[in-house]
């Protein structure tokens, strides 16, 4: 169903929960500059609707899917969660508008238990090959489209950008295995029982890797050769983001513990089992 869909919505809040995780959203930054009403429809207008079917229904637990965009490109990495925000497209405004209103909702009713986990780059699948990233039309960002490569849909990956300041030249982001970033919410909830309020906390490894290592690793763990070329700078991306992990790891008790290679390894698990993936539209 659609979360701005309040009937629907409530329908299934009436069930009865304990907490509500909140990841339905719109996440292309290019699509977000080109259609910034749906985006602030989905994101914000969504997790209102939610927010207020929350409230009629007495469950008072959220754990959202914020995102590092958040940050913007005017710091420099390690990112930690008190440097001001600056995002620099409609979907980062959008994470960044939620996360006010979790702010301002914790401060007008303390009773709320509330936390906005800002993703780095989630990559990989789960390691069964049964659940991972089937993106519509052309990838946006770099695993899927490595892995469409490798399973023969695309000729060649392009690198955006080999002229950054960064150890190779190419963009520098913190991956961070989908099923690290899975544990991170089940540790925010055990963390929620315990904290009331609105907090903040970054989910990532903490380290960075360029897209050249990222391709050099899934060549390893998929020995397939992934052919690329250079391409122009792609227009907002930053030279290099990753996440300042101390107050995750403090308060939530939670590290990352899947490295670049389990990342690749599953991620090409499952494109190698659903080359076609969840065969959802044609290619
Ligand atoms: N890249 C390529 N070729 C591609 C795709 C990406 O070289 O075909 C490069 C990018 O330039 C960047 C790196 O690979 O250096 C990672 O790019 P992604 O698109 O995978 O990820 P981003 O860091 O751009 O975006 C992610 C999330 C967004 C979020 C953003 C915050 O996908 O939702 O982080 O910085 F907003």
């Amino acid at each position: 169903m659609d979360i701005r869909d309040r009937s629907g919505l409530g329908k299934v809040l009436d069930g009865g929960f304990d907490a509500v995780i909140h990841f339905a959203g719109r996440k292309a930054v290019g699509e977000s500059v080109t259609d910034p009403l749906g985006y602030w429809d989905t994101n914000v207008a969504g997790s209102l609707v939610l927010l207020q079917e929350m409230s009629r229904t007495g469950i008072t637990t959220l754990v959202f899917s914020s995102s590092c965009t958040v940050y913007g490109n005017t710091a420099e990495a390690p990112f930690a969660e008190d440097l001001p925000t600056a995002p620099i497209n409609p979907y980062g405004e959008t994470k960044l508008a939620v996360e006010q209103m979790l702010a301002a909702l914790a401060a007008a009713q303390p009773h709320w238990r509330l936390a906005s986990l800002r993703y780095f780059n989630p990559v990989g699948a789960h390691p069964s090959g049964e659940i991972g990233e089937d993106p519509h039309g052309i990838p946006d960002n770099l695993m899927p489209y490595i892995t469409q490569v490798a399973v023969g849909r695309r000729p060649q990956l392009q690198v955006f950008g080999n002229d950054y300041d960064t150890p190779d030249g190419t963009g520098v982001r913190d991956y961070i295995h989908v099923v690290d970033l899975a544990r991170g919410h089940v540790a925010a909830l055990a963390y929620l029982a315990e904290h009331p309020g609105h907090s903040i906390h970054n989910l990532g490894t903490g380290r960075g890797y360029s897209v050249l290592e990222v391709i050099g690793a899934f060549e390893r763990a998929s020995g397939r050769r992934i052919p690329y070329a250079m391409a122009p700078r792609r227009e907002g991306d930053a030279a290099a983001a990753w996440a300042d992990t101390r107050r995750a790891q403090a308060a939530l008790g939670w590290k990352a513990k899947r490295d670049i290679n389990a990342m690749c390894r599953d991620a090409w698990n499952w494109q190698r089992r659903n080359p076609n993936g969840f065969g959802n539209e044609p290619w």
